[in-house]
Formats: C-alpha cells, structure tokens, sequence
C-alpha cells in the first residue's frame, strides 16, 4: 500500500491528526452542551490547568443528560468533575454517577432483565439455533420492527435479503457510532444491555449465514467498548461465542473497530469503508450492503437498538411489539432526555405515546423556558414546543409535518439562546464533518457557514435568496443525508423562528 493512500485514510480521522494528538483533553462540544453554555467555562478551567494548546474539542459525549463533560485520556469525565481534575490527572478512579433509565412500556423489549446473564443467554441461543431461520425472519417481520438507526427499513426484510444473497462470505454489522448530539441510548445498551445487542448480532448471522461480525463503536465512547469487549471476551470463554457454538454447526465471531472521530462513519456505506481502511467516504448506492457490503460481501448493517429489540422480539413474541403503535412505527423506542429536562435519562417509551406526554409526564416538563426541541440529531428537525404538542412518537408523523424522528434524540433549545447561532452551529458542523465526496455537500455546507460567521460577526447580511438556493441545492444534490438533510432543521428554524433575524442580520438577495 502506498503511503500516500496511508495518509488519504488516515488524515480523514480527526482523533489522527497531528492538532489533536498533541491535546490532551476535550471538552465536548455537542449541540446539548452548547445550548447548556457549559463549553467555555470548562474549556477554561481545563486550559488553566493544562494549558491553552492542550485542550480541544470532541462533538459529543453522550453525556447530555448532564449537558456538561470533557473527555482526558482515554475517559470520559461529567462536567462538574473538573473539580476533581487534580485526582484525574493523578491517573486516580473517579466515582462516576450512572445516569438514570427506566421503561415505560406495557412489555420491556429494551430495558428488562430477561438476557443479561450468560446463562439466560446460553438459553437462548441454544432455542434459537435449532430454530427455523425463515421463521425468525418471519417473526420479525411479523413484528414490524423498523431500523432504529434513521433510515427505518424494515429488519426482517433486511435479513431476508441479506440471507438469500449467494455469497460463502457474508457479514454482520452492528452500527455504533451513535454521534447524534443529545442521543445517549445506543449507549446505553452497549453499557448496560451488551448482552442483548450481541445475541441480536449472532442470531443474524445464524439467520444470513455469516461467521463474522464487527461492531463499530465510536471511540467517543471508551466505556462502550469496555463493557462490549468485556461481554465478547465472556461469551468466547463460555464457549458461546467461536467455532462451533454449542456443539453445532454454527461458527460465529465478533470483533470491535474503533471509530476515530468522524460523524459521517454512522453512514453504512462509509462505515464499511471505515473498516476496510479507506477514507469514509459515503457510496452510491445500489448495490445495497445486504448484497454487495464490507469486502464486497453480503453484509447485514443494523443499529444497536434495533438488534437488542430483535433479541426482546425472539424473546418477548412479535405480536407484543407489533401490538403497540402501528404497522408502520411499532413497538417501543428509547428517548433520551437531556439535562433542560426535569427527570433527565434514557427512557423505553411505546410508539404512538403523545409527545405532550413523552415530554410533560416521562421528561417531567423544563427546568427554565424552552422555545424549540432538536429531535434526530444535527440532521433532524428544529420543531417549536408549540409544534411539537401536535404530533404523537411516530416516525412517519413526523416526518409528514417537515421534521424527522430519527433516533429520537433530543437537544432542547433554551427561549434566549440565538438562533443565528443555532445555524451556525449546524452548518459548522456539517462543514467539518462532510466526507468532501459530493460538492453540494463539501462546498455548500462551508458557504452556508461564511454567511453565518459574517452576520454573527456582524461584517456582512445573509442574502437571504442565495441562502435559500444554497438548502434547496444541497437538499437536492447531495450524495447522502449528512449534507442532505441538514437544511431541514435550517428551513424549521428561518420558517418558525425567522423573526429573530433582525433586519439588520438578513437582506432579500
Ligand atoms: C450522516 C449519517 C449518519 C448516520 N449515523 C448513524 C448512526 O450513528 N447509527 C446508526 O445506526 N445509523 C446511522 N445512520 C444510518 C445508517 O446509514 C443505516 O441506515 C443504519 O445503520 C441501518 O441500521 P438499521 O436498519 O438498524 O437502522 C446514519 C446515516 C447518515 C446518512
């Protein structure tokens, strides 16, 4: 290999380039914690204590139930921890409060207790292994479960046509690289429930026909990989992981690849080159992963939660889930509430919940007057609580009223945080974090941020006209949905909160 493509791989990572190595901690710059306001006071007692050009950033923690964290060597720290930074540095064990979950749900499909011993999962597993593979795939179809991870493509489905591709070879991966600010539920299941989401990643593969899986956990997320390296090292001693499972004709392995700091390898297609060791740069598709995925082969790629919920289905019975919600959004999902939130933590909520109760009753209602929630990321829509009230937890809702479901994450927008900067923020980050494959994508998303440095610094107006041409382009041209979808959020904001843009911050052309 030559070592200018070496570099072409490596220079796309930022956690590899030389600016950020030399760091030596990062206080997370996710939208919760920027709307929270506890970047730069952090940023400043870390650089006081290490020094200006020792402290970076990192976009999100996962800690947005406390809208406050800071990342050094290799752990992640709660904000309010910098009082503790001397121990820290000492290299002593800091006391880590757990953040608070619990499921809501008529029948747990996430949260319950049912597989999170290796007995219980031996149980399992030996059930379904002697099981029928057309009549797993059946149950999950039978059960409606969609993709967790955005997109929302029926699993069952998924399965199916990963299983009838012809391939010696074929994969399963688990996608972990959960970056959507105020999102901390794959988290918890990688942390609290590995169990669940690894038995859903080797009854894939006895389903397709795979002997091999990875799991793409995001290196923001150095407990998840613990707890998950932990879970696969047990299972291998218990003999439930390896050659032969159980006696039976069954071989099946797991292996972690470790993301490097790069949104865009939550994409499938880029995470598969992430593995491969090319730049993660996002692929047309079709060919689909379930035909053509990692190395060419056939490749089943699924969110954590949506593997843990196939685990609850096999375990609880499809019509359980299929019971709740409709056809379409079934079942029960995670929520994340941040810290504006008065009972901030993850939650098991069933589909079709009105979000007034989501919000009121589960989160508790605000701790201070909010203006707007940012629900499914940096990608997701910018929906005003008037707004919000109006719609149910469904995806397809969602999406009908011009915003998005997504993962369910949720950033709360305080009534006096500006929402120039909110923009700004959005297209910073989509320029930053583009794969620079399609040019909608890399040059518009700078642009896009030009016209809001200059109206934040106040140098120049956003032409309105042209910025409105720039979202439709890269709605339309844009090779996947980083670029393509961040204009939807923006839009959500010009159409409900376009009075903010005083007349001496906007002009028509
Ligand atoms: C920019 C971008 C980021 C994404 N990030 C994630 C992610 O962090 N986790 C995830 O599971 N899916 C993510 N997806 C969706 C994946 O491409 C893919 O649809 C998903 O992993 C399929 O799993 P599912 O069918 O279980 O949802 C992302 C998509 C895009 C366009």
């Amino acid at each position: 290999m030559g070592v200018s493509t070496i570099h072409g791989a490596e220079s796309f990572y930022e956690f590899l380039r030389p600016s950020h190595r030399e760091k030596k901690a990062f206080v997370c710059n996710g939208s919760a914690c920027m709307c929270a306001g506890t970047q730069e006071p952090l940023k400043k007692k870390l650089q006081e204590k290490l020094g200006d050009d020792k402290v970076g950033e990192m976009f999100c923690l996962g800690h947005c139930y406390e809208n406050n964290a800071f990342h050094y060597d290799g752990e992640n720290y709660a904000g309010n921890d910098i009082n503790k930074i001397d121990q820290i540095i000492k290299g002593e064990d800091i006391v880590q409060e757990k953040f608070f979950s619990k499921s809501y749900a008529s029948t747990s499909f996430l949260m319950d207790d049912k597989l999170s011993n290796l007995d219980q999962f031996n149980e399992q597993l030996k059930k379904f292994i002697a099981t029928d593979k057309q009549e797993i795939t059946k149950s999950l179809l039978d059960s409606n479960l969609t993709g967790r991870g955005g997109a929302g493509f029926p699993t069952g489905m998924k399965w199916d046509f990963c299983r009838k591709a012809p391939s010696e070879k074929k994969y399963v991966i688990c996608n972990a690289d959960e970056g959507d600010s105020g999102a901390f539920s794959d988290r918890y299941l990688l942390e609290d429930q590995p169990l669940k989401v690894l038995f859903g990643m080797v009854i894939c593969g006895y389903v397709i026909g795979s002997d091999e899986g990875v799991l793409y956990i995001r290196g923001e997320y150095p407990k998840s990989i613990e707890a998950i390296n932990g879970a696969i090292n047990s299972l291998k001693k218990a003999g439930l992981l390896g050659e032969n499972i159980l006696g039976t004709k069954f071989s099946f392995d797991l292996n972690i690849c470790i993301g490097q700091g790069a949104y865009i390898c939550g994409e499938e297609t880029a995470l598969i080159a992430s593995i491969e060791g090319r730049r993660a740069e996002v692929d047309v598709r079709p060919p689909f992963p379930v035909t053509e995925g990692l190395y060419k082969k056939p490749t089943v790629v699924n969110n954590v939660e949506t593997l843990a919920a196939a685990t609850g289905i096999l375990i609880n019975g499809a019509d359980k889930f299929s019971a709740i919600g409709n056809k379409k959004s079934a079942g029960t999902k995670l929520v994340c509430f941040d810290s504006f939130f008065n009972n901030p933590g993850v939650y098991e909520v069933e589909m079709g919940t009105p979000m007034k109760k989501v919000l009121n009753d589960i989160g508790g209602g605000f701790k201070e007057p909010i203006k707007a929630l940012q629900i499914g990321g940096p990608l997701g829509g910018v929906i005003p609580i008037t707004e919000i009230e109006k719609l149910n937890l469904d995806f397809q809702e969602f999406t009908a009223a011009g915003f998005m479901l997504g993962h369910a994450s949720i950033v709360s927008i305080p009534k006096d945080f500006p929402m120039v900067e909110y923009i700004h923020h959005l297209f910073e980050f989509s320029a930053e974090e583009s794969c620079g494959k399609c040019f909608p994508g890399r040059l518009g998303s700078y642009r896009g941020k030009e016209m809001f440095d200059q109206a934040k610094n106040k140098t120049a107006k956003i032409p309105l006209k042209l910025l409105n041409e720039l979202l439709v382009t890269m709605q339309k041209g844009c090779l996947c949905a980083l670029c393509g979808a961040i204009p939807t959020p923006i839009m959500n904001i010009l159409k409900y909160f376009g009075d903010e843009m005083k007349d001496d911050m906007v002009k028509d052309n």
